[in-house]
């Protein structure tokens, strides 16, 4: 069964919009399995952005030093080219996902930081004009209470506490045609950390540090209804300093709601609502993606241990769930308040 159209990008785009998800590798290029063509049908048909969950992080390009292997990536380019897609670069350094033998060999902390600025001049040389945006930086953030600004980890070491900054600078140059972007988690709410965030954004934008997007992961675990206006009030802050505002890796976990199937599914799609919600009254909230498309592939119930979790707006089967309906509903309606082009 095919979902209503308009399509969820046909309404986006309309009002300038970009509505995304990441992409399994497997399901979207292999089709060896009804399952995929099924998948790769949805992937094409309702989005205008795909980002990779995996295939273009550190270790999955990179399967010995010096030796970058970009064909998985490059099929994800290459399907996002067939229908008219953008493509969104995730990631650039991170924490997590480096390659083994970063780890493993013995390797002096300033021949780690050459791995790490061959990375970001491969990617952009490889993509720098195909892609329209790069998650440069991912998670570099503590987070509190832990004090500090920075986590600790093998970029920090390596590369010491400007790291960030050089790195976009570093992106900037080798591809100056990219949008790019911090990413980071719990900075949505205006919480803790998003105090930190943008403590360390204004000071970046203050330098003019190449950074031109603020990407809010948004990754929803406990089931409670947000409060609408200080998602705006806190992604309003941010746009203010002349930075387009991403939602990049929404989903919203029904683990913990109580009640039957149906009610935790009604209540999921009014978090789903009042986010979209918020992020609509922002003039500058350019794209929003979910991390997934369908509860099928999802990393949600290997992450949260809950095995009948089930975050996404499309179940197993493809269906539209109660929180596709208020997502199309909203975009519907998108286009009538705020022209984002
Ligand atoms: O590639 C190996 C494979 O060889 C092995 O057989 C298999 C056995 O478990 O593991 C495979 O690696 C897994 C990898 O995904 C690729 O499938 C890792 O175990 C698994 O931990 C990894 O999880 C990914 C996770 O990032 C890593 O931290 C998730 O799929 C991915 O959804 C998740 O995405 C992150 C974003 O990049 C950043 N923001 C948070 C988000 C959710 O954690």
């Amino acid at each position: 069964m095919s979902l209503a159209t308009p399509h969820l990008r046909e309404l986006a785009d309309r009002s300038g919009l970009l509505i995304g998800t990441c992409v399994s590798a497997n399901p979207l290029l292999k089709s060896d399995a009804s399952v995929y063509q099924q998948y790769q049908r949805v992937a094409a048909e309702q989005f205008n952005i795909l980002t990779a969950e995996n295939a273009m992080k550190f270790a999955l390009v990179a399967p010995a030093p010096d030796v970058y292997d970009w064909t998985v990536a490059d099929a994800i380019f290459e399907f996002a080219r067939k229908h008219h897609q953008k493509v969104r670069y995730h990631t650039g350094l991170w924490y997590m996902q480096t390659p083994a033998w970063l780890n493993t060999q013995a390797m002096s902390l300033s021949q780690i930081a050459q791995t790490g600025w061959a990375f970001i001049e491969q990617t952009g040389r490889r993509y720098g004009e195909t892609m329209y945006c790069w998650d440069v930086v991912n998670e570099a953030l503590n987070d509190p209470p832990d004090a500090g600004l920075w986590r600790d980890c093998i970029w920090l070491q390596a590369l010491g506490p400007d790291y960030v900054a050089q790195a976009f600078k570093l992106a900037h140059k080798v591809a100056p045609k990219a949008l790019l972007v911090y990413n980071d988690y719990k900075t949505t709410f205006g919480e803790v950390k998003a105090d930190r965030q943008y403590d360390m954004v204004r000071g970046l934008v203050d330098r003019g540090v190449p950074l031109h997007a603020v990407g809010f992961q948004t990754h929803l675990y406990d089931g409670q209804i947000p409060d609408g206006n200080a998602i705006t009030a806190n992604l309003s802050r941010f746009a203010q300093l002349g930075l387009d505002i991403h939602i990049t890796e929404l989903d919203v976990a029904i683990g913990k709601m109580e009640g039957t199937l149906e009610k935790r599914l009604e209540r999921q799609a009014r978090i789903y609502q009042v986010v979209l919600e918020a992020c609509l009254r922002v003039p500058r909230f350019k794209v929003l993606q979910t991390w997934g498309f369908t509860d099928r592939y999802s990393w949600l119930p290997r992450f949260l241990k809950y095995p009948d979790e089930a975050g996404l707006y499309l179940d197993a089967d493809f269906q539209p769930k109660p929180a596709y309906r208020a997502i199309h509903k909203l975009l519907s309606k998108a286009g009538a308040t705020v022209d984002r082009r």
